[in-house]
């Protein structure tokens, strides 16, 4: 694996096989992530063309835990404003060095365009690209999901809400089905699922209640509000009725059902904060095991040679 761009096409064993890489790295304690030395004197930089909180920081954090150089290019201030092209801002930055591009885009395609231009020897990782794939979170909701619950053959797993504009659905959908997860299901109103998802390997629902019948999982997706225009946008307090997680949806589930969300939260719209804050939410965890994840990620690329 040269590139990690989408899971798509990755099979159980090489999941399992980062995952596995992911486990080293976590700490006796759970919230400690070990220090190595295996990315020294590689320099990695962040082109977040997006706004974001965790991926950006963890991809930091674990570039600095494998004592690599990160830089973080601050897009808002770079010579984009000016007119440069994307492709001529990859070219100036390899021209500084760089080994590893983390490239969170708009638009779906970005990472991959940049991957088939750089020089071979660069690594590109794809952190969300428009609403194709976001491929280190579902790796790292894979991670938690195995940390909790073991064995992926007997589990029924929920993913509920805006699976149309979510990368992150994606991503969750390919991972799942090639760990195989028997009992694979989308929840979400009808203008929020795109035609043909089935075909993923999912089962649809557009009632939250059936949908969550004995789940041991549901996870949870945001409204993409900035990738939805006029008639598909629903109203928050509409929304929350049919599709928001509270205590008493939550209780269609198994009883000891975890529930995720990848963060951010639009509590009072997706999820209500008794469920957000409450005992079955492994949200926080997730972010945590998104260090480790990503750690794993970069050591794969930084060591293959095709
Ligand atoms: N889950 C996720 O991608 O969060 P950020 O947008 O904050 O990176």
């Amino acid at each position: 694996l040269c590139h990690l761009l989408t899971i798509e096409g990755l099979n159980a064993a090489l999941i399992h096989s980062i995952l596995d890489t992911a486990e080293s790295f976590v700490g006796v304690n759970e919230r400690e992530v070990k220090k190595v030395p295996l990315l020294r004197g590689k320099a990695i930089f962040n082109l977040f063309f997006e706004p974001s909180t965790r991926t950006r920081t963890t991809f930091e954090i674990a570039a600095k835990r494998l004592s690599a150089d990160v830089v973080n290019l601050n897009i808002g201030a770079s010579s984009q404003s000016k007119g440069e092209t994307l492709l001529d801002t990859v070219d100036n930055l390899a021209a500084m060095g760089a080994d590893m591009f983390i490239v969170r885009h708009s638009e779906s395609g970005a990472a991959h365009f940049i991957a088939r231009h750089v020089a071979p020897h660069i690594r590109v990782i794809n952190a969300g690209d428009g609403r194709h794939a976001h491929p280190t979170q579902g790796l790292l909701d894979v991670f938690t999901i195995r940390r909790y619950k073991k064995d992926f053959s007997r589990l029924a797993i929920a993913i509920v809400g805006d699976i149309m504009h979510s990368r992150v659905a994606r991503s969750e959908i390919h991972a799942l089905t090639a760990l195989g997860v028997p009992d694979l299901r989308v929840v979400g109103p009808r203008t929020l699922l795109p035609q043909g998802v089935e075909e993923l390997g999912v089962r649809v629902y557009h009632d939250m209640e059936q949908g969550l019948k004995d789940v041991d999982v549901v996870m949870m997706l945001r409204l993409q509000n900035e990738r939805m225009r006029g008639p598909l946008l629903p109203s928050a307090g509409e929304y929350f009725k049919h599709y928001g997680l509270t205590p008493a949806k939550l209780k269609r589930a198994k009883p000891d059902a975890i529930v995720m969300h990848p963060g951010p939260l639009n509590r009072g719209v997706e999820i209500d904060s008794a469920v957000a804050d409450g005992p079955q939410a492994v949200i926080l965890p997730q972010v945590t095991y998104g260090i480790a994840v990503r750690m794993a990620v970069m050591t794969l690329l930084a060591g293959s040679s095709t």
